[in-house]
């Protein structure tokens, strides 16, 4: 296999070959430096959410595998070959979950969050795990931040479900990406705009590829998600859902747009959009950053009108979204915003073994406790290979312990940004500390 190294995450071609030290195909480290980079999004994360109300819910990463079956729809592409499903040994079947909403529904009825004030505000992060062909931009396993709101069909809601995420772009430093918006329509007026596309696609069945011949049977509006390049002409010719949907779907999704041009949103409705997932009622939106490729949406969501109720519940209007994060980090690296860590150590401490480093343990520790990260040498290296690896991790100060000062009861403290050097008494660390002006956490 060949792995090209893209600072996040590998690319691979060809099918590896296994050995134990070889992680999953689409599946990524996050090695030290860049968990710095997804920390700070993580807060940002929740800063956004915290501004729109929103509360956190943290969901098991596997559910019983009939949620998804019938949440997401068994004609999808997700159900039909991307699940992991497995049986457990108890022979349940259980799958990992591909996405968050039906997750979020599930937990919204078992713990009848409906029964409190509406709307209800829920925002989730973490891995879901698809069994896609991996690419960049595309893995098996991969980050979502998602939210749902729960128990209101007021499309300001469809609105503010796009706000939200853009203003997590903004606060990224994200520029240059686009909003693409439809409706679906409703259970009224779809299956009348259903027709339509099989009468349209029917005669042409044969120029279609395998794929779509299967879609016109089972699910024909998944057609227009259609990337075949011989299906692009037909499908640019078949009727567009705006000419079926029913009055009470046009005037909602003619809300939404009012409402997003009040919070001077920019979209483009596109009619060809439908979503892979059956779930989906009238609005439907997706984030696109064109320089990503084949890959370019960075998030998307919609509204779920019915969703509450075939799992169960009572009827209850829903919408909300996901944010690819690892697509949204690959987009921030391409605009070049994401900048390298700038942690360092206040202080690494230099010792010669013996009482030395027992001294230097000890401060080391002291330092610790009040949450001031510093270093010590823990490979027996000389005084050089010590300061090299200070300057390695751009410490700001170096602490000598060397056997002299230390019999004085004190230690040879060198700034590394001017050189300046002074001898500091070892009795009075807390004096010490804040003449090196760090900050105790
Ligand atoms: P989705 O479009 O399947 O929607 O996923 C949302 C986002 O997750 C995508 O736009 C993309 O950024 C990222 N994503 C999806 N698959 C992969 C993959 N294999 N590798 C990397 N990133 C990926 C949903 O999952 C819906 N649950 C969204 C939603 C929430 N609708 C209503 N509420």
């Amino acid at each position: 296999m060949v792995a090209t190294i893209t600072r996040f995450f590998t690319i691979e071609e060809g099918e590896p070959t296994m050995t134990l030290a070889t992680r999953p195909r689409g599946t990524n480290d996050i090695l030290p430096a860049d968990a710095e980079l997804w920390l700070e999004l993580e807060e940002k994360i929740r800063r956004v959410c915290h501004a729109y109300g929103f509360g956190e819910i943290r969901t098991p990463i596997f559910e019983h595998t009939e949620l998804f079956q019938r949440g997401i729809g068994d004609t999808t592409d997700i159900v039909e070959k991307e699940m992991y499903t497995f049986t457990d040994r108890g022979e349940r079947s259980l799958t990992l979950r591909p996405e968050g909403t039906a997750p979020v529904v599930r937990a919204f009825l078992e713990n009848k969050l409906g029964s409190g004030p509406l709307p209800v505000k829920l925002y989730y992060y973490g891995p879901m795990f698809r069994y896609e062909r991996p690419q960049s931009g595309r893995y098996r396993q991969f980050t979502q931040f998602g939210f749902e709101i729960l128990g209101s069909d007021d499309p300001l809601l469809d609105a503010e479900s796009i706000a939200l995420p853009l203003e997590l772009y903004e606060a990224c430093g994200l520029d240059g990406f686009e909003v693409e918006i439809n409706s679906i329509g409703c259970p009224e007026c779809r299956p009348a705009y259903r027709a339509a596309l099989v009468d349209y696609f029917e005669p042409q069945r044969d120029k279609l590829c395998q794929s779509c011949q299967s879609r016109l049977d089972r699910n024909p509006l998944r057609l227009l998600d259609c990337k075949v390049k011989g299906c692009q002409p037909i499908i640019a010719s078949a009727p567009t859902i705006s000419e079926y949907l029913c009055a009470d779907c046009t005037d909602h999704f003619s809300q939404v747009l009012s409402y997003l041009d009040v919070l001077e949103i920019s979209y483009n409705v596109n009619p060809r959009l439908v979503r892979g997932f059956d779930y989906y009622t009238r609005t439907v939106f997706e984030v696109k950053y064109a320089a990503l490729g084949a890959q370019d949406a960075i998030g998307a969501g919609g509204r779920y009108d019915g969703l509450v109720e075939e799992c169960g519940g009572q009827p209850t209007p829903a919408v909300g979204f996901a944010v690819g994060v690892e697509r949204l980090l690959l987009a921030l690296k391409a605009q070049d915003k994401l900048g390298e860590s700038k942690k360092s150590p206040l202080a690494y401490l230099i010792h010669f073994g013996g009482e030395t480093k027992l001294e230097a343990a000890r401060v080391a520790h002291y330092f610790r406790k009040r949450g001031i990260w510093v270093e010590m040498d823990y490979m027996d290296r000389s005084m050089r290979a010590q300061m090299k690896a200070a300057n390695r991790l751009a410490s700001r100060y170096v602490l000598i312990f060397g056997e002299e000062e230390l019999a004085a009861g004190q230690v040879l403290v060198r700034n590394m940004g001017d050189g300046q050097q002074e001898l500091k008494d070892l009795q009075q660390l807390d004096e010490l500390i804040t003449a090196l002006g760090a900050c105790e956490k």
